[in-house]
């Protein structure tokens, strides 16, 4: 643990592939709670940290327990994927992290709405600049533009029933919070605890966080232009939390490495995904469905 009883995931193994032993800059693109950035800016007094969150209030948390090490961290309330556009110098860039989806203060924030068995309302923003809610998808998009959310961002298999039931439900009353969308996934669905299933309020509620705040979208192209501008020997290590983005990095990597018509941008470090010990999965369940996947450039 390390502060505010926020547990950085896999942090040996990300430290480790990123390689923080060397003088130079490393760019934690979502900084979070700082639990990562930390660790690196305590560990090597000559590294400089740029940190990305689009979540203020996160940032606000990470200024303040980097405040050690304020003489060389920069942090941008800004979403990462306008990293390669920054007017920086990138030879001096040593390595890049991305620790996707949501932070344990966000999920356990019950007001920010991304958890489903805490009543809130139904934002699920990282950005409380966005525009879209969770409240705007579910009371007004069509019942055709539900069912491939919660199909292709949920994988759930009930996703007709589901969007065709809410689109009749909130004609009678407008959905307002978690608990009552929860509740209703769970009588559309036939919900039964079982050991070993997921709540299917789970798939519901990440598909709704993905189109909220659009998150798969362009992080194939983000890493592409990345790994283009980063100088021989910068690595990239990057965890996600579900299968979907986890697919995009595994094909992105792999056609960086194997690029047919160029020459290789990239070598891959993990021929296979990194994922956390039963120990750490013990010690933090959050880390349960994490999966680390590096690259070094060459
Ligand atoms: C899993 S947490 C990171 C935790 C962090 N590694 C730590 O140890 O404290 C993910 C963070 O990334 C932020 N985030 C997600 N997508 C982002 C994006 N596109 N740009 C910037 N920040 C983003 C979220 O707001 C959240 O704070």
């Amino acid at each position: 643990m390390n502060g505010n009883g926020h547990i950085p995931v896999l942090l040996e193994e990300v430290l480790e592939y990123l390689n923080i032993t060397r003088e130079g800059i490393y760019i934690d693109c979502t900084i979070g709670l700082g639990g990562h950035a930390y660790e690196i800016a305590r560990r090597n007094p000559k590294a400089s940290l740029i940190g990305f969150d689009i979540d203020e209030h996160s940032l606000l948390k990470a200024k303040k327990k980097l405040q050690p090490f304020a003489d060389r961290v920069e942090l941008f309330h800004s979403d990462f994927r306008y990293l390669p556009d920054l007017s920086i110098d990138f030879s001096d860039i040593r390595g890049i992290l991305l620790d996707l989806g949501i932070s344990s203060y966000q999920l356990d924030s019950p007001e920010r709405g991304f958890s489903f068995n805490r009543e809130g309302p139904l934002d699920m923003r990282m950005d409380l600049r966005n525009r879209t809610t969770a409240d705007k998808i579910i009371n007004k998009y069509p019942e055709q533009k539900l069912v491939q959310i919660f199909w292709e961002y949920g994988e759930l298999r009930q996703s007709r029933r589901l969007a065709r039931e809410i689109v009749s439900r909130r004609k009678q009353k407008r959905f307002e919070t978690t608990t009552q969308l929860c509740r209703t996934v769970e009588e559309i669905c036939r919900w039964r605890p079982q050991k070993g299933k997921i709540h299917p309020a789970a798939k519901v509620f990440q598909a709704i966080r993905i189109e909220v705040n659009q998150e798969l979208k362009g992080l194939s192209d983000f890493l592409e232009r990345v790994a283009e501008k980063l100088p021989k020997k910068a690595r990239i290590a990057a965890i996600s939390f579900h299968s979907l983005e986890d697919r995009i990095i595994k094909h992105t990597f792999a056609r960086l490495a194997n690029e047919p018509d160029s020459y290789p941008l990239l070598l891959i470090l993990t021929k296979k995904p990194v994922v956390p010990t039963d120990e750490e999965i013990a010690n933090n369940s959050r880390a349960r469905s994490a999966k680390l996947r590096a690259a070094e450039k060459i």
